[in-house]
Protein backbone atom coordinates (compact mmCIF):
# COMPACT_ATOMS: atom_id res chain seq x y z
CA UNK A 1 0.00 0.00 0.00
CA UNK A 2 0.98 3.42 -0.81
CA UNK A 3 0.43 6.43 2.07
CA UNK A 4 0.49 9.48 1.34
CA UNK A 5 1.17 12.40 4.20
CA UNK A 6 0.62 15.95 3.02
CA UNK A 7 2.06 18.43 5.71
CA UNK A 8 4.61 15.72 6.05
CA UNK A 9 7.63 17.09 7.60
CA UNK A 10 5.29 19.54 9.96
CA UNK A 11 4.33 18.47 14.01
CA UNK A 12 2.02 15.60 13.29
CA UNK A 13 3.27 14.63 9.85
CA UNK A 14 6.79 13.79 11.16
CA UNK A 15 5.23 11.66 13.89
CA UNK A 16 2.66 10.13 12.25
CA UNK A 17 5.43 8.97 9.52
CA UNK A 18 7.43 7.66 12.48
CA UNK A 19 4.03 6.05 13.78
CA UNK A 20 3.17 4.20 10.54
CA UNK A 21 7.00 2.99 9.64
CA UNK A 22 7.15 1.46 13.09
CA UNK A 23 3.76 -0.40 12.57
CA UNK A 24 4.50 -1.56 8.76
CA UNK A 25 0.82 -2.26 8.24
CA UNK A 26 -2.76 -0.83 8.75
CA UNK A 27 -5.85 -2.17 7.76
CA UNK A 28 -7.14 -1.58 4.30
CA UNK A 29 -10.45 -1.01 3.10
CA UNK A 30 -11.71 -5.06 3.56
CA UNK A 31 -10.53 -4.97 7.61
CA UNK A 32 -7.01 -7.09 6.67
CA UNK A 33 -3.64 -5.31 7.53
CA UNK A 34 -1.86 -4.22 4.06
CA UNK A 35 1.72 -3.93 4.07
CA UNK A 36 3.29 -0.20 3.94
CA UNK A 37 5.16 -0.61 0.86
CA UNK A 38 6.01 3.31 0.17
CA UNK A 39 5.31 6.66 2.06
CA UNK A 40 4.99 9.90 0.69
CA UNK A 41 5.75 12.93 2.51
CA UNK A 42 4.75 16.05 0.92
CA UNK A 43 5.62 19.00 2.17
CA UNK A 44 6.82 22.46 1.24
CA UNK A 45 10.06 21.73 2.82
CA UNK A 46 11.88 18.58 3.19
CA UNK A 47 10.91 16.22 5.92
CA UNK A 48 14.26 15.36 7.35
CA UNK A 49 15.48 12.31 9.56
CA UNK A 50 14.06 9.60 7.58
CA UNK A 51 16.48 6.95 6.21
CA UNK A 52 13.72 4.42 6.26
CA UNK A 53 13.85 3.01 2.06
CA UNK A 54 9.88 3.30 1.77
CA UNK A 55 10.24 7.04 2.53
CA UNK A 56 9.48 8.93 -0.70
CA UNK A 57 10.02 13.15 0.66
CA UNK A 58 8.64 15.38 -1.95
CA UNK A 59 8.98 19.53 -1.47
CA UNK A 60 6.44 21.05 -3.44
CA UNK A 61 3.32 23.10 -3.34
CA UNK A 62 0.18 21.57 -2.45
CA UNK A 63 -1.16 24.13 -3.96
CA UNK A 64 0.21 23.49 -7.35
CA UNK A 65 -1.58 21.02 -9.61
CA UNK A 66 1.57 19.15 -10.67
CA UNK A 67 2.84 18.58 -7.21
CA UNK A 68 -0.84 16.79 -6.55
CA UNK A 69 -0.35 14.97 -9.59
CA UNK A 70 3.23 13.87 -8.69
CA UNK A 71 2.19 12.22 -5.56
CA UNK A 72 -0.84 11.15 -6.11
CA UNK A 73 -1.58 7.91 -8.58
CA UNK A 74 -3.94 5.02 -8.27
CA UNK A 75 -1.51 3.50 -6.34
CA UNK A 76 -1.99 6.00 -2.88
CA UNK A 77 -4.77 4.22 -1.37
CA UNK A 78 -4.72 6.26 1.74
CA UNK A 79 -4.03 10.08 1.99
CA UNK A 80 -3.45 12.05 5.42
CA UNK A 81 -4.10 15.60 4.43
CA UNK A 82 -2.62 17.77 6.95
CA UNK A 83 -1.07 20.65 5.51
CA UNK A 84 -2.41 23.44 6.35
CA UNK A 85 -1.38 27.20 7.58
CA UNK A 86 -2.82 27.34 11.14
CA UNK A 87 -5.09 29.44 13.09
CA UNK A 88 -2.84 32.89 13.66
CA UNK A 89 -1.25 32.58 10.71
CA UNK A 90 -4.34 31.78 8.65
CA UNK A 91 -5.90 34.96 10.29
CA UNK A 92 -3.06 36.79 9.83
CA UNK A 93 -2.58 36.59 6.20
CA UNK A 94 -6.20 35.84 4.53
CA UNK A 95 -4.57 34.95 0.43
CA UNK A 96 -2.57 32.17 2.15
CA UNK A 97 -5.06 30.81 4.45
CA UNK A 98 -7.68 30.30 1.53
CA UNK A 99 -5.03 29.30 -0.96
CA UNK A 100 -3.55 26.22 1.19
CA UNK A 101 -6.20 25.42 3.12
CA UNK A 102 -8.90 25.50 1.38
CA UNK A 103 -8.33 26.15 -2.91
CA UNK A 104 -5.36 23.22 -2.46
CA UNK A 105 -7.60 20.53 -0.40
CA UNK A 106 -10.56 20.94 -3.25
CA UNK A 107 -7.23 20.48 -5.49
CA UNK A 108 -6.34 17.54 -3.81
CA UNK A 109 -10.20 16.05 -3.98
CA UNK A 110 -10.03 16.67 -7.43
CA UNK A 111 -6.83 15.04 -8.15
CA UNK A 112 -8.18 12.27 -6.19
CA UNK A 113 -11.36 12.17 -8.66
CA UNK A 114 -9.29 12.27 -12.05
CA UNK A 115 -7.51 9.28 -11.02
CA UNK A 116 -10.70 7.74 -10.03
CA UNK A 117 -9.29 4.75 -7.91
CA UNK A 118 -11.21 6.24 -4.62
CA UNK A 119 -8.84 6.65 -1.91
CA UNK A 120 -9.12 6.74 1.86
CA UNK A 121 -8.44 10.34 2.49
CA UNK A 122 -8.15 11.33 6.34
CA UNK A 123 -8.33 15.74 6.78
CA UNK A 124 -7.31 16.94 9.41
CA UNK A 125 -10.40 19.99 11.11
CA UNK A 126 -10.46 21.57 13.89
CA UNK A 127 -12.56 23.00 16.69
CA UNK A 128 -12.35 26.25 14.77
CA UNK A 129 -15.33 25.18 12.90
CA UNK A 130 -18.11 25.64 15.68
CA UNK A 131 -18.30 29.05 17.24
CA UNK A 132 -21.29 32.09 17.83
CA UNK A 133 -23.97 31.14 20.57
CA UNK A 134 -23.14 27.54 21.46
CA UNK A 135 -25.03 24.57 23.77
CA UNK A 136 -22.96 23.88 26.99
CA UNK A 137 -21.95 20.58 25.25
CA UNK A 138 -20.43 20.46 21.63
CA UNK A 139 -22.06 17.81 20.03
CA UNK A 140 -20.71 15.88 16.77
CA UNK A 141 -23.79 17.24 14.52
CA UNK A 142 -23.85 20.79 16.56
CA UNK A 143 -24.17 23.46 13.29
CA UNK A 144 -20.73 24.62 11.88
CA UNK A 145 -20.44 28.32 12.54
CA UNK A 146 -16.60 29.48 12.51
CA UNK A 147 -15.58 32.86 13.87
CA UNK A 148 -12.37 32.87 12.09
CA UNK A 149 -10.96 32.26 8.42
CA UNK A 150 -8.94 29.24 9.40
CA UNK A 151 -12.25 27.78 10.74
CA UNK A 152 -14.69 28.62 7.83
CA UNK A 153 -11.36 27.18 5.64
CA UNK A 154 -11.77 24.31 7.68
CA UNK A 155 -15.65 23.34 7.58
CA UNK A 156 -16.03 23.99 3.88
CA UNK A 157 -12.97 21.45 3.45
CA UNK A 158 -15.14 19.48 5.34
CA UNK A 159 -18.29 19.61 3.58
CA UNK A 160 -16.60 18.88 0.26
CA UNK A 161 -15.03 16.33 1.76
CA UNK A 162 -18.78 14.53 2.63
CA UNK A 163 -19.68 15.27 -1.16
CA UNK A 164 -16.53 13.81 -2.62
CA UNK A 165 -17.57 10.95 -0.70
CA UNK A 166 -21.21 10.71 -1.36
CA UNK A 167 -20.32 10.93 -4.80
CA UNK A 168 -17.94 8.24 -4.81
CA UNK A 169 -14.56 10.24 -5.70
CA UNK A 170 -12.91 9.73 -2.21
CA UNK A 171 -13.53 7.93 1.01
CA UNK A 172 -13.51 10.48 3.27
CA UNK A 173 -12.89 10.92 7.19
CA UNK A 174 -13.04 14.45 8.83
CA UNK A 175 -11.48 14.33 12.05
CA UNK A 176 -11.63 17.64 14.28
CA UNK A 177 -8.66 17.55 16.52
CA UNK A 178 -9.04 18.92 19.74
CA UNK A 179 -5.78 21.71 20.91
CA UNK A 180 -3.12 19.20 20.55
CA UNK A 181 -0.98 19.30 24.30
CA UNK A 182 1.54 19.25 25.25
CA UNK A 183 3.80 19.91 22.20
CA UNK A 184 7.24 19.61 22.37
CA UNK A 185 9.70 22.36 20.33
CA UNK A 186 8.67 26.26 20.27
CA UNK A 187 6.09 27.97 20.62
CA UNK A 188 4.23 28.02 16.96
CA UNK A 189 2.02 30.88 15.69
CA UNK A 190 -1.54 28.90 16.96
CA UNK A 191 -3.40 30.97 19.42
CA UNK A 192 -3.78 28.00 21.76
CA UNK A 193 0.37 27.48 21.60
CA UNK A 194 -0.12 28.74 25.15
CA UNK A 195 -1.82 25.58 26.14
CA UNK A 196 1.57 23.54 25.64
CA UNK A 197 3.89 26.36 26.56
CA UNK A 198 2.56 26.51 30.12
CA UNK A 199 3.75 23.02 30.62
CA UNK A 200 6.52 22.84 28.60
CA UNK A 201 8.68 25.07 29.88
CA UNK A 202 8.21 24.45 33.59
CA UNK A 203 9.26 21.01 32.96
CA UNK A 204 12.69 22.14 31.29
CA UNK A 205 13.15 24.76 34.05
CA UNK A 206 11.93 27.63 31.83
CA UNK A 207 9.06 30.57 33.07
CA UNK A 208 6.23 30.89 30.82
CA UNK A 209 3.09 33.38 30.19
CA UNK A 210 -0.36 32.16 30.65
CA UNK A 211 -2.20 34.85 28.87
CA UNK A 212 -5.69 33.50 29.90
CA UNK A 213 -7.42 33.21 32.94
CA UNK A 214 -7.18 29.83 35.29
CA UNK A 215 -10.93 28.98 34.81
CA UNK A 216 -10.30 29.09 31.23
CA UNK A 217 -11.92 25.51 29.77
CA UNK A 218 -9.87 24.04 26.78
CA UNK A 219 -10.23 20.75 25.06
CA UNK A 220 -6.76 18.64 24.74
CA UNK A 221 -5.64 15.72 22.96
CA UNK A 222 -1.77 14.43 23.77
CA UNK A 223 0.50 14.00 20.34
CA UNK A 224 0.54 10.41 20.79
CA UNK A 225 -3.20 9.63 20.85
CA UNK A 226 -4.07 11.80 18.17
CA UNK A 227 -1.10 10.19 15.92
CA UNK A 228 -3.78 6.92 17.28
CA UNK A 229 -6.36 8.57 16.21
CA UNK A 230 -5.20 9.75 13.14
CA UNK A 231 -4.54 6.10 11.79
CA UNK A 232 -7.57 5.05 13.61
CA UNK A 233 -9.89 7.15 11.72
CA UNK A 234 -8.15 6.09 8.46
CA UNK A 235 -8.52 1.94 9.69
CA UNK A 236 -12.39 3.05 10.08
CA UNK A 237 -14.85 0.94 8.32
CA UNK A 238 -16.56 3.52 5.96
CA UNK A 239 -19.74 1.99 6.13
CA UNK A 240 -19.96 2.53 10.22
CA UNK A 241 -18.90 6.47 9.00
CA UNK A 242 -21.95 6.61 6.69
CA UNK A 243 -23.47 9.98 5.81
CA UNK A 244 -21.79 11.83 8.35
CA UNK A 245 -17.79 11.47 7.66
CA UNK A 246 -16.76 13.82 10.70
CA UNK A 247 -15.93 12.92 13.81
CA UNK A 248 -14.90 14.80 16.93
CA UNK A 249 -11.86 13.14 18.63
CA UNK A 250 -12.22 11.79 22.14
CA UNK A 251 -9.88 15.01 23.92
CA UNK A 252 -10.49 15.88 27.31
CA UNK A 253 -11.62 19.03 28.70
CA UNK A 254 -9.88 20.91 31.66
CA UNK A 255 -9.11 24.31 32.69
CA UNK A 256 -6.12 26.01 32.83
CA UNK A 257 -6.24 25.76 36.73
CA UNK A 258 -6.62 21.93 36.31
CA UNK A 259 -4.08 21.55 33.83
CA UNK A 260 -1.36 23.21 36.21
CA UNK A 261 -2.87 20.93 39.48
CA UNK A 262 -1.78 18.67 37.10
CA UNK A 263 1.43 20.10 36.38
CA UNK A 264 1.97 20.34 40.39
CA UNK A 265 0.98 16.47 40.60
CA UNK A 266 3.68 15.80 38.39
CA UNK A 267 6.69 17.97 38.65
CA UNK A 268 5.98 19.87 41.60
CA UNK A 269 5.39 23.21 42.64
CA UNK A 270 8.82 24.49 41.39
CA UNK A 271 7.75 23.78 37.88
CA UNK A 272 3.94 25.74 38.56
CA UNK A 273 6.21 29.14 40.00
CA UNK A 274 7.90 29.02 36.80
CA UNK A 275 4.37 30.09 34.88
CA UNK A 276 3.63 34.05 35.06
CA UNK A 277 0.43 35.34 34.54
CA UNK A 278 0.09 38.16 32.12
CA UNK A 279 -3.54 38.74 30.77
CA UNK A 280 -3.86 39.09 27.09
CA UNK A 281 -7.09 40.36 25.91
CA UNK A 282 -6.92 39.47 22.26
CA UNK A 283 -6.14 36.05 23.10
CA UNK A 284 -8.47 35.93 26.02
CA UNK A 285 -11.28 36.86 23.65
CA UNK A 286 -10.57 34.23 20.85
CA UNK A 287 -9.80 31.38 23.04
CA UNK A 288 -12.63 32.07 25.50
CA UNK A 289 -15.47 31.76 22.75
CA UNK A 290 -13.94 27.86 22.22
CA UNK A 291 -15.96 25.46 24.02
CA UNK A 292 -14.57 23.51 26.51
CA UNK A 293 -17.27 20.43 26.69
CA UNK A 294 -17.59 18.13 24.04
CA UNK A 295 -19.69 14.92 23.67
CA UNK A 296 -17.45 12.42 21.55
CA UNK A 297 -19.91 9.36 22.18
CA UNK A 298 -19.61 8.64 18.63
CA UNK A 299 -15.78 8.57 18.20
CA UNK A 300 -15.49 6.23 21.18
CA UNK A 301 -18.13 4.35 20.22
CA UNK A 302 -16.25 4.03 16.98
CA UNK A 303 -12.97 2.75 19.25
CA UNK A 304 -11.51 5.87 19.18
CA UNK A 305 -9.80 6.23 22.61
CA UNK A 306 -8.21 9.57 24.58
CA UNK A 307 -6.29 10.52 27.58
CA UNK A 308 -7.94 9.73 31.27
CA UNK A 309 -6.34 12.52 32.75
CA UNK A 310 -4.22 15.61 31.84
CA UNK A 311 -1.61 14.47 34.72
CA UNK A 312 -1.66 11.49 31.96
CA UNK A 313 -1.13 13.44 28.88
CA UNK A 314 2.24 15.06 30.71
CA UNK A 315 3.52 11.92 31.77
CA UNK A 316 3.24 10.92 28.41
CA UNK A 317 4.78 13.58 27.18
CA UNK A 318 7.78 13.01 29.36
CA UNK A 319 7.90 9.77 28.21
CA UNK A 320 7.88 10.47 24.21
CA UNK A 321 10.19 13.13 24.71
CA UNK A 322 12.59 11.40 27.46
CA UNK A 323 12.78 14.07 29.73
CA UNK A 324 14.05 14.71 32.88
CA UNK A 325 11.97 17.59 34.55
CA UNK A 326 13.74 20.29 36.68
N1 LIG B 1 -1.68 20.75 16.44
C1 LIG B 1 -2.93 21.14 16.79
O1 LIG B 1 -3.18 21.55 17.92
C2 LIG B 1 -4.06 21.02 15.77
C3 LIG B 1 -5.36 21.22 16.21
C4 LIG B 1 -6.41 21.14 15.29
C5 LIG B 1 -6.12 20.84 13.96
N2 LIG B 1 -4.84 20.66 13.55
C6 LIG B 1 -4.59 20.37 12.14
O2 LIG B 1 -3.71 19.26 12.04
C7 LIG B 1 -2.88 19.39 10.89
C8 LIG B 1 -1.42 19.25 11.26
O3 LIG B 1 -1.11 20.21 12.25
P1 LIG B 1 0.37 20.41 12.81
O4 LIG B 1 0.22 20.81 14.22
O5 LIG B 1 1.22 19.25 12.46
O6 LIG B 1 0.79 21.69 11.97
P2 LIG B 1 2.20 22.05 11.30
O7 LIG B 1 2.16 23.51 10.98
O8 LIG B 1 3.33 21.55 12.13
O9 LIG B 1 2.17 21.20 9.96
C9 LIG B 1 1.55 21.63 8.80
C10 LIG B 1 2.54 21.39 7.67
O10 LIG B 1 1.94 21.81 6.45
C11 LIG B 1 2.97 22.29 5.65
N3 LIG B 1 2.49 23.16 4.59
C12 LIG B 1 2.02 24.43 4.71
N4 LIG B 1 1.78 24.94 3.51
C13 LIG B 1 2.07 23.97 2.60
C14 LIG B 1 2.02 23.90 1.20
N5 LIG B 1 1.65 24.97 0.47
N6 LIG B 1 2.38 22.76 0.59
C15 LIG B 1 2.80 21.69 1.31
N7 LIG B 1 2.88 21.70 2.66
C16 LIG B 1 2.52 22.83 3.29
C17 LIG B 1 3.86 23.09 6.60
O11 LIG B 1 5.15 23.30 6.05
C18 LIG B 1 3.83 22.18 7.82
O12 LIG B 1 4.96 21.32 7.83
C19 LIG B 1 -3.24 20.72 10.27
O13 LIG B 1 -4.18 20.49 9.24
C20 LIG B 1 -3.89 21.50 11.40
O14 LIG B 1 -4.79 22.46 10.91
C21 LIG B 1 -3.79 20.74 14.43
Amino acid sequence: MKVLITGGAGFLGQRLARELLARGEVKGVGGQPQRITELVLLDVMAATGFTDSRVRAEVGDIAERSVLERVIDTQTSAIFHLAAIVSGQAEADFDLGMRINLDASRLLLETCRIRGHRPRVVFTSSVAVYGGDMPDVVRNDTALNPQSSYGTQKAIAELLLNDYTRRGFVDGRVLRLPTISVRPGKPNAATSSFASAIVREPLNGETAICPVPGSTRLWLLSPRRAIACLIAGLELDGAALGKQRALNLPGISVTVDEMVDALREVAGEAAVKRILWQPDAFLEKIVGSWPGRWDTTRAEQLGLKGEASFADVIRSYIEDEHLRPV
